[in-house]
């Protein structure tokens, strides 16, 4: 049999209050869609249509990388009517899985239990103490699945129901084919409900598998901002709690945020108030300090980053010391004991090992090589106001504070330049470079005397 997987994602998501289609809103930094195709796809299907409506064109170009076979739903006229839009693509020797796009944290073994256990229709179902807005499972003495009923069409004592439909079915694309084209939109909603399927079911004799998750988290969909915080939290906490079990020391769990995938070494620690995004390496023993955020980066063991320091797109080779308060900016490579500190920019720049940049200092589209010290308040002047232009320093230079380096220059192996030098043309190496005025003093000169009124 093949597996063809229908995401349904045409609602309005009116509750969202927003300009942006609800299954394009963001959890962990990836919109709710991709969570979904994520996990659809690990399922190795041999198709999976997306169902769109509501400002399609942009779901379609956010999902431009993956190989979908996108199906219009014109008129929003219920989940059977969206179901149905995608059949004439599905062959009849197909299970048919259908999810729902504005339900992010389906977990995929969750879904795996499902589609292996269903042989015609199998639907998922969750026990929730608050069942309010979702469709009701009725089920009859013998225990066996009757019906879905709607919150809107539901009768008081079926409202009592607490077990519901997570909107996630797998089934027989001969059978929901068949079924699809006799649902009626007879309801309180004026929709066709792909739930009446399992009355068509029951009439046929078509035996009902039910799989009941014990987590009302992975099947909660997204109708508000609300609903999108709360699965914030619990994906935020399922993170950290992986983490913190894979042997990372986490000061605060409710205080670290991952917005990625985060692989750490062992004794690696991190203090309150940090943020991970995107592709994150962590080696042996790195300690991340407070109110930081780091996004794309490869970082080796040992590695201290104290407070306060935004780091992007960077490698940080093994026992450097970063901030606090400092800046690292895309295509930054730092090679090992490299120490850069307080209010240091760096960006588009190699440093070599055991180089020092300690205070007050930017450095652009450099190359920086080993045993270099840069002084408080060094500038490499890469920008003329059109090109940049590469500052490189070369092995064990010192460059003393307060000094402009004009891109393109070249500081030679072992040279000094002295503080307070505005560079312009290629220092010599091992040599001491100065450009300043000399220094005068001009004896017996008096200071002006306040005049009186
Ligand atoms: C649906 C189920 C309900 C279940 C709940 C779980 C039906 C009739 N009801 O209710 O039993 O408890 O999900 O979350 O199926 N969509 C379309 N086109 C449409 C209508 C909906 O693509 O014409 C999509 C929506 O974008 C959404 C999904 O289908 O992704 C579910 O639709 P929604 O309106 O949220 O259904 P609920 O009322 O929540
Ligand atoms: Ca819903």
């Amino acid at each position: 049999m093949k597996l063809s997987i229908i995401i349904l994602a045409a609602g309005l998501g009116k509750r969202m209050h927003s300009d942006i289609p609800k299954v394009l809103h963001q959890l962990a930094e990836k919109p709710l869609i991709r969570h979904v195709v994520d996990t659809a796809l690990a399922l190795k299907p041999d198709n999976i249509h997306i169902v769109y409506g509501h400002k399609g064109e942009q779901v379609r170009e956010a999902l431009a990388d993956t190989n979908i076979n996108w199906v219009e739903q014109a008129q929003q006229l219920g989940t059977g009517h969206a179901v149905a839009q995608a059949m004439p693509d599905i062959a009849d020797d197909t299970m048919v899985l259908v999810l729902c796009g504005d339900v992010p944290l389906i977990n995929l073994a969750t879904l795996q239990a499902l589609c292996s256990q269903a042989n015609n229709l199998g639907v998922l179902t969750v026990l929730l103490d608050n069942p309010q807005g979702y469709g009701r499972i009725v089920r009859n003495a013998q225990g066996q699945v009757e019906r879905i009923v709607e919150e809107k069409d539901a009768s008081t004592s079926i409202k009592q129901i607490n077990e519901v439909n997570a909107g996630i079915f797998i089934v027989s694309a001969t059978h929901l084919r068949r079924w699809l084209a006799s649902l009626n939109n007879d309801n309180a909603q004026g929709e066709y409900y792909l739930t009446d399927i399992i009355t068509l079911a029951v009439q046929e004799n078509v035996p009902i598998h039910t799989t009941t998750s014990d987590s009302p988290y992975q099947v909660m969909g997204v109708n508000d901002r609300l609903q999108l915080a709360s699965l914030e939290r619990y994906y935020q906490t399922q993170q950290v709690k992986q983490l913190i079990l894979a042997g990372v020391t986490v000061y605060d769990p409710a205080r670290l945020d991952i917005r990625g995938t985060v692989q750490a070494g062992r004794d690696v620690s991190i203090d309150i108030n940090v943020i991970l995004e995107g592709e994150i390496k962590l080696g042996n023993r790195v300690k991340i300090g407070p109110h930081t955020v780091i996004r794309n980066a490869n970082i080796g063991d040992d590695v201290e980053i104290l407070s306060h320091c935004v780091i992007e797109n960077v490698v940080i080779g093994a026992a450097c010391r970063i901030g606090p308060f400092a800046r690292l900016r895309p295509d930054t490579v730092l090679a090992a004991q490299v120490h850069i500190g307080n209010f240091v920019e760096i960006k588009k720049s190699t440093v070599a090992q055991g180089s020092k940049i300690n205070h007050l200092s930017y450095i652009g589209d450099s190359e920086v090589g080993s045993g270099v010290n840069i002084g408080a308040g060094t500038i490499t002047c890469n920008y003329d106001g059109t090109n940049k232009h590469k500052t490189i320093i070369e092995d064990r230079a010192f460059i003393g504070s307060d000094t402009q380096l004009v891109a393109p220059v070249t500081v030679g192996a072992g040279a000094t330049i002295a503080a307070g030098s505005t560079i312009t043309r290629d220092t010599p190496p091992d040599a001491l470079t100065v450009s300043r005025t000399p220094q005068k003093t001009i004896v017996g000169w008096q200071r002006p005397i306040k005049k009186k009124k």
